[in-house]
């Protein structure tokens, strides 16, 4: 009886402990999550209430995050504040704010949240590629010689774009052995796309309907589903979590399939190297890697360059082939606008002649068009996060240094105090009475300032001169029998068409 007696009295102690640190440990915790969300600054910019350890996660819709938030902006004005887990985010809205934070003030948002979730592909302080890198020397010795590269290859100049002018043929056979026929112009755009940047990186390309290619396209497209959605933002700002062992591998298993892909790409041209011949971006970087201590300090190291072509090979193709097919899209729901852009083809180019850049100047509505194309679209709405590279003084505002600063370019593109019709698609915004082109400053689909988008003229060039290549010899209409085609946009990184199908009827 004693026994049972004491062995009751032990277990109630016992028990009476257990809640005790029990209560002890959920009170520090709280107390640890209030410090870790407390905001210490005064003039920190206004935003939603903060719930223990999540923030404000619960008013971001993950799968749409541009479509979010409408509400808070309205609410709380051009800057206003969020927080993911105990992360410090600031959201500026519209044009006259964007544009005072990336050009005017270009250099205090010109640094980068770390990404945590790239690690398991490669990501890492000494391999940080261009998109994700930190402001600093390594970013800015990447970033002039990725630019200077690429104009040698003739970014800019005549030989890249001959090569885009010449993979424009082959796009035109493509769709004309569709032979008028409904059939989805992904497939074949995106094609094309990805052999420009991939001769420019890899000097491959491949040939339409390519067996490895469809392959490669799946395993970006799933990479990029990867990254959408709640559970890599939660990890992204908690990384511990991806510190349990097989969660990266199992949430992020397309990234890792598309790196396979990269490194065949990169072992092939390490084994048949010849430094007195520079085919490509690849074999560039290559010989910088050769320069020794110096070069390697400088981000010029064999993981790196397995980041920085994956970087451009990812910012560069999902991206212009997005465009092209929002641009074709519009060009079948609004068929007058593309009887304008064939007659000015025809009497500027003609029906034989390829396009080319130059031809640009003298063709201010297909400008127009495609610069309308590229506002409209507002293909990556949130743009790419920035942070602040120093504590700064801000519209009023204090935003500490180390703040991940969300620029809206969506609220650009579409800011109703600058636009003549910003909610439609309009050539007309881009052209003055007389029908001239017309500049506009809050054109801003590549962003501005520092960071401002690498392959700007590439894209720009790639736009061109596919679309004009293609309207040149084909009219794109609705096949018969076929519901509307989706106008919304589907998130994954970047706001896509839903897929559609046209016919492509020969001029
Ligand atoms: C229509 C096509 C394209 C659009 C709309 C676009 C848009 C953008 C945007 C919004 C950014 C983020 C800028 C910022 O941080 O504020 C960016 C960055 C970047 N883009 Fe593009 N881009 C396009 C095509 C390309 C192409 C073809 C390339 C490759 C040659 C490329 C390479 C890059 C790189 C390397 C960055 C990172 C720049 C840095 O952080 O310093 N992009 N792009
Ligand atoms: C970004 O701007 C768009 C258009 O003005 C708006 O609908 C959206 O809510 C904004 N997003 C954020 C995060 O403020």
């Amino acid at each position: 009886m004693a026994l049972l007696l004491w062995l009751g009295s032990q277990l109630s102690t016992c028990w009476n402990n257990i809640s005790t640190l029990g209560i002890f440990l959920t009170v520090f915790t709280l107390l640890l999550d209030f410090m870790m969300r407390r905001k210490k600054w005064s003039h920190y910019p206004p935003g939603p209430t903060s719930l223990p350890f999540i923030g404000t996660m619960l008013h971001i819709n993950f799968r749409s995050p541009h479509l979010s938030l409408n509400q808070l902006h309205k609410k709380f004005g051009h800057v206003f504040h969020l927080q993911n887990c105990w992360t410090n985010l600031v959201v500026l809205n519209g044009y006259k704010t964007v544009k005072e934070a990336l050009v005017h003030r270009s250099e205090d948002f010109a640094d980068r949240p770390y990404f945590p979730m790239y690690e398991h592909i490669g990501y890492g302080s000494k391999s940080e590629g261009i998109v994700f890198a930190r402001y600093g020397h390594m970013w800015k010795e990447l970033r002039k010689f990725t630019l200077s590269t690429l104009r040698n290859f003739g970014m800019g100049k005549k030989s890249l774009e001959e090569r885009v002018i010449e993979e424009a043929g082959f796009l035109c056979s493509a769709v004309s052995s569709e032979e008028g026929r409904p059939f989805d112009p992904r497939f074949l755009v995106n094609n094309a796309v990805c052999n420009v940047i991939c001769t420019t990186i890899y000097g491959e390309r491949f040939d339409y309907g390519d067996k490895t290619f469809k392959e490669l396209l799946h395993s970006f497209e799933n990479s990029l589903r990867d990254e959408t959605g709640f559970l890599p933002q939660l990890l992204n700002v908690v990384p511990f979590l991806l510190r349990i062992p097989g969660v990266p591998q199992k949430v992020f298993q397309g990234q890792k399939k598309f790196m396979d892909y990269i490194d065949v790409f990169v072992h092939k041209h390490m084994e048949n190297w010849n430094p007195a011949y520079t085919r490509d971006f690849t074999d560039a970087f290559l010989k910088e890697m050769e320069k020794g201590k110096v070069a390697e300090e400088s981000g010029f190291n064999y993981k790196n360059l397995r980041m920085v072509t994956a970087d451009l090979f990812m910012a560069g193709f999902e991206t212009t082939s997005t465009t092209l097919r929002w641009a074709f899209l519009y060009m079948l729901l609004h068929p007058e606008i593309q009887s304008k852009v064939q007659a000015e083809i025809d009497k500027v180019i003609g029906r034989e002649r390829s396009p080319t850049t130059e031809d640009r100047v003298n063709m201010p509505y297909t400008n127009a068009v495609i610069h309308e194309v590229q506002r409209y679209g507002d293909i990556i709405p949130l743009g790419v996060p920035h942070m602040a590279y120093r504590d700064v003084d801000f519209q009023g505002f204090f935003i500490p240094k180390g703040t991940t600063v969300i620029t809206n370019l969506s609220s650009v593109l579409k800011d109703e105090a600058v636009w003549k019709k910003p909610n439609q698609f309009y050539p007309e915004n881009f052209l003055d009475v007389n029908g001239q082109f017309v500049k506009q400053e809050a054109f801003m689909p590549f962003s501005a300032g520092r960071r401002i988008c690498l392959g700007e003229q590439l894209a720009r060039m790639e736009l061109f001169i596919f679309f004009t290549a293609l309207l040149q010899k084909f009219t794109f209409v609705l096949p018969e029998n076929q519901p509307m085609p989706r106008q919304d946009a589907y998130f994954a990184i970047t706001c896509a068409p839903y897929p559609y199908q046209l016919r492509a009827v020969p001029r």
